[in-house]
């Protein structure tokens, strides 16, 4: 929430888009499309991630029959009508709101196998109800391209999308409910404990595994709106990649890159695809690097409350990532040296290699996953470490200073906080 998005050059985005857009607004009752497109029937591309098309007969007419069965028999999507969503949420009382986006309001709320009752019972399951508020072709498109997405794409580190409302002009999408919320929340309200470190490189991988998934895909995906607030948690701290609005279909055959509009978040983005609006899986590597790198120093990617030269994140971080005893200086004095040194020094320079001005040079995120793996059990605390207590810097130690929990830097220097405090 609060991002700055980027938003420009509509004309190569709409152009390469609007015919599958186009089809599915056909299929939701009473909205017209504001230009009609060929054929509007559903075009399978198996077995990747398959598009609601409209390549063929200039001649057919829409067929919402066909559409309606491609999301809820192809892709189990549950169709709801606004009532039952608004039941749901109990009429989308304010008190239920999980949080608010640029595209809209998400909800909390109760279904039933049939229908919806708004209740918390035996036979209810938990989900959050996404409202789109935001009113034109910009929002429907987003919320077409997360429903053909997420419908189809199924893995542990992707939000499940349960269902969808498509009536007159309200949008809605209904997701299996993520009970810790988004990890931006928990890196960045002060009112939140501070996330350990096994729980930051808990989600670092399941966040990477997710992308690696995307990218891996036979027809590759490139999700463009990688950030700490798409990464929702589950009750087990699992991460979850949700916001599919903006991703796009990998390039194919001998391309190199997507030419798009340029679309996502800044202090995320990839300069190249800033500069140029040409997309391809390395712009996901190098977001990724700056959510690393959030995660390391609990810094948020573009800060302007900082001091100046402090605002950018990874232009700030940056000559401190491959100097592995300044590096320290910068890990997320909430941790309280409670940090794998090792660990540390392998995640920042993975973050080094994704956050590469030479897009060629960023690795793929399945190499991201496996130099993640043995991270996750390093337990070389930084706080038994003597060159923790001495490499830390004034604005480190002031920082600490802060904290509602503090302790002493003699006991952080006498490694007094064992193993076990580690979650
Ligand atoms: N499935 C979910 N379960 C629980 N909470 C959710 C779920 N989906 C979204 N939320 C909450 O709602 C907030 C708003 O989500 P939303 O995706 O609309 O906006 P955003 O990610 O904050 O911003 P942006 O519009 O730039 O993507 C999230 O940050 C999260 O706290
Ligand atoms: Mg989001």
């Amino acid at each position: 929430m609060g991002d700055e998005k980027l938003h420009s050059c509509s004309l190569i985005y709409f152009c390469s888009n609007s015919c599958k857009e186009e089809t599915v607004v056909d299929a939701c009752k009473g909205t017209k499309p504001a230009v009609r497109s060929s054929q509007h029937n559903v075009h399978m591309r198996s077995p990747s991630v398959q598009h609601m098309s409209s390549e063929g007969n200039e001649n057919s007419t829409p067929s919402t029959p066909k559409i309606e069965d491609f999301l809820q028999k192809k892709l189990k999507l549950r169709a709801f009508t606004y009532s039952e969503l608004k039941a749901a949420t109990r009429n989308f009382r304010p008190d239920s709101t999980l949080g608010e986006g640029g595209f809209g309001t998400v909800y909390k709320g109760w279904i039933d196998e049939i229908g919806s009752s708004g209740l918390k019972s035996a036979s209810s399951i938990t989900v959050a109800v996404k409202v789109l508020n935001q009113e034109g072709s910009q929002g429907h498109r987003e919320w077409l391209t997360e429903v053909n997405y997420l419908g189809q794409l199924r893995h542990p580190n992707l939000v499940k999308l349960i269902g969808y409302s498509c009536e007159n002009e309200d949008r809605l999408l209904v997701y299996e409910f993520m009970a810790r919320g988004s990890l931006e929340n928990h890196l960045f309200r002060k009112s939140k404990p501070p996330l350990s470190w096994a729980m930051r490189m808990k989600i670092a991988l399941g966040a990477a595994k997710g992308l690696a998934f995307l990218h891996g895909a036979e027809k590759s995906v490139i999700y463009r709106d990688f950030k700490t607030s798409n990464i929702l948690l589950d009750s087990d701290y699992n991460a979850k990649l949700s916001d599919f609005g903006l991703a796009k279909d990998g390039p194919e055959g001998d391309q190199t890159h997507v030419s798009t509009r340029v679309m996502g978040t800044y202090g995320y983005a990839a300069p190249e695809y800033v500069m140029t609006g040409h997309l391809t899986w390395r712009s996901d590597v190098y977001s990724f690097g700056v959510v690393l790198l959030e995660l390391l120093t609990g810094r948020k990617s573009m800060d302007k409350t900082r001091p100046n030269g402090e605002h950018n994140l990874v232009e700030w971080a940056r000559p401190y990532l491959r100097d592995q005893r300044r590096l320290l200086q910068i890990i997320d004095p909430r941790l309280e040296g409670m940090y794998s040194v090792k660990g540390a020094q392998k995640a920042a320079s993975i973050a080094f290699h994704c956050l590469s001005h030479t897009p060629k040079t960023r690795p793929m995120m399945s190499d991201v996953v496996q130099t993640l793996e043995p991270l996750q059990h390093m337990r070389d605390m930084a706080n038994a470490s003597y060159f923790f207590v001495a490499g830390m810097t004034e604005t480190q130690n002031q920082e600490s200073k802060n904290l509602s929990v503090m302790r002493s830097p003699m006991q952080v220097a006498l490694g007094k906080l064992s193993v076990a405090d580690v979650a």
